[in-house]
């Protein structure tokens, strides 16, 4: 990866980048579309990296299908899909993690302690190797992003970071590969969600400012879900990701939810009027 990184960039061409777990959806192709309106050599990774994973998740039981995905990645204009495994990704005596002070201190990092470490980590292998010009991440994935573009600017990387609306089903759910694992109630119950963000965006906008308030309506409407525990559900500044107690800017509402054993995530900004 690293000599057609090397020789692609020798030709003058603009490597972009869009790094993935497999099991590719309209998500990550809509990534890939984006990526290249922002350079002429797309690569895609597909690496499942276990050193986002907790001991109790689901690395074991996370959706492949390197073939459809393979397929997919050629319809959607890749160049080239790196796909490592985890022995050469982690070979024999690895002990190195990049890890940040505060941005993973909040949301999705209190219950997965290991993820965004595990991120940072893999990522910075993955830009060391693919060389890319630009990056491409989800806006599903919030906290990820800001921690990326923080590791990015902190470590030096010229590389810049684009970042892809959520791409949703027309239910609302976003997109997920873990969309997969749901039955077919879950399925339908799990569009919870997004109504449940939606429903704040509009109180926001007609002017319900006070954050304590319009989180209690939110976990009440989630926990009438059949099947669903809340992991958290916060409104924050997009910025440093702390709660904010009125939103007199734009936030960032973020939710953890699990329905059944799935967990899924979802986020929208909340505008106040004006
Ligand atoms: O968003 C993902 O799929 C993963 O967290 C990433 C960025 C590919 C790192 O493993």
């Amino acid at each position: 990866m690293a000599a057609h990184a090397d020789l692609v960039r020798s030709q003058g061409k603009t490597l972009v980048f869009v790094p993935t777990m497999g099991f590719l959806h309209e998500g990550h192709i809509s990534l890939m579309e984006i990526g290249l309106a922002h350079g002429n050599h797309l690569v895609v990774s597909i690496f499942v990296n276990p050193a986002q994973f907790g001991p109790t998740e689901d690395l074991d039981a996370y959706p492949r299908d390197m073939e459809r995905d393979l397929a997919l990645c050629k319809k959607a204009g890749a160049a080239a899909v790196y796909t490592p495994d985890a022995s050469s990704m982690y070979g024999p005596g690895f002990e190195t993690r990049v890890i940040q002070e505060s941005l993973p201190n909040h949301l999705c990092g209190l219950s997965r302690p290991r993820l965004f470490s595990g991120v940072t980590t893999v990522v910075t292998k993955l830009f060391n190797t693919v060389k890319p010009h630009v990056a491409v991440f989800g806006e599903k994935d919030f906290q990820q992003l800001a921690v990326l573009k923080r590791m990015t600017l902190d470590l030096d990387f010229d590389i810049k970071i684009v970042s892809g609306p959520t791409v949703r089903e027309q239910d609302g759910l976003a997109k997920s590969s873990r969309n997969s694992y749901l039955s077919a109630t879950q399925r339908k119950n799990a569009t919870a969600l997004y109504q449940c963000l939606e429903e704040t965006g509009k109180k926001v906008a007609k002017g319900q400012l006070d954050t304590q308030g319009l989180l209690q309506e939110a976990k009440e409407k989630i926990a009438a879900v059949p099947e669903a525990a809340i992991d958290y559900i916060n409104i924050v500044d997009p910025n440093s990701l702390v709660d904010v107690a009125r939103v007199e800017k734009p936030a960032l509402m973020a939710m953890a939810v699990f329905v059944g054993k799935t967990r899924l995530i979802d986020n929208m900004m909340l505008y106040p009027p004006g």
